[in-house]
């Protein structure tokens, strides 16, 4: 499949061919809440609650599948001028959606990417302190593994990832052996109860 395929696929413009039809109907709900939602979202889903505990001012952060920004910001604000956050996500809309946000609000350390999670080969390697993959995994029809990967290469051995999924299969497009999987490949920290899809995870020690 080719790049912009994908993204057609991201933005739910066309109903995938290679997916089942409970997957392609999930696909509807697994596109980003619409940024009008945000003010409702924070009521119970405050942006700060979650990464606070991860996120230091000065450090360089990835929000991948940032959608338009509803942690951005509060990543952007956690990391203050000196630090800086990369903004990825494969959706063009969403990207310009943040681009604006970010203009209007004169932020000066947001970096936004419409590109897929599965290349992010504009930041380098072992240079990042968190990386939030908030609802990224479920969402991406295909290249999971590069994503993955591309977490693992771009963390310093010191960083660490949020990892979640935002719905079970068939909704969401990751069932419970490719999350194992995915765990697998990092030193996991912390983790949620069985019904819950999200890991604190950092890189492991290099073998040599
Ligand atoms: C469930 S939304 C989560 C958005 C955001 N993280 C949040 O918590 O509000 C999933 C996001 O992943 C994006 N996405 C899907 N496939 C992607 C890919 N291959 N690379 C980057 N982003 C992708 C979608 O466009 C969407 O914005």
């Amino acid at each position: 499949m080719d790049m912009s395929e994908e993204k057609h696929k991201a933005m739910g413009e066309k109903q995938p061919k290679d997916q089942t039809k409970a997957q392609a109907s999930g696909w509807l709900f697994l596109r980003r809440p619409p940024a009008v939602l945000d003010p409702i979202r924070r009521l119970f889903e405050p942006p700060r609650r979650l990464i606070e505990p991860y996120v230091k001012k000065g450090q360089v952060v990835a929000d991948l599948g940032c959608g338009s920004g509803y942690y951005t910001f509060a990543l952007a604000e956690l990391v203050g001028p000196e630090g800086r956050v990369y903004a990825v996500d494969l959706s063009e809309k969403g990207i310009q959606a943040l681009e604006k946000k970010v203009d209007e609000g004169g932020y000066h350390n947001i970096e936004a990417h419409a590109s897929s999670a599965s290349d992010v080969s504009f930041i380098k390697d072992r240079s990042v302190d968190f990386v939030l993959a908030n609802g990224l995994l479920c969402s991406m029809a295909d290249h999971r593994e590069s994503a993955v990967n591309e977490i693992k290469r771009i963390l310093k051995s010191t960083g660490q990832a949020y990892l979640s999924l935002g719905f079970p299969t068939p909704l969401g497009l990751v069932d419970q052996a490719e999350w194992e999987k995915i765990l697998e490949g990092f030193r996991v920290k912390r983790r949620g109860g069985s019904l819950e899809k999200w890991a604190v995870v950092s890189v492991k020690p290099e073998v040599v």
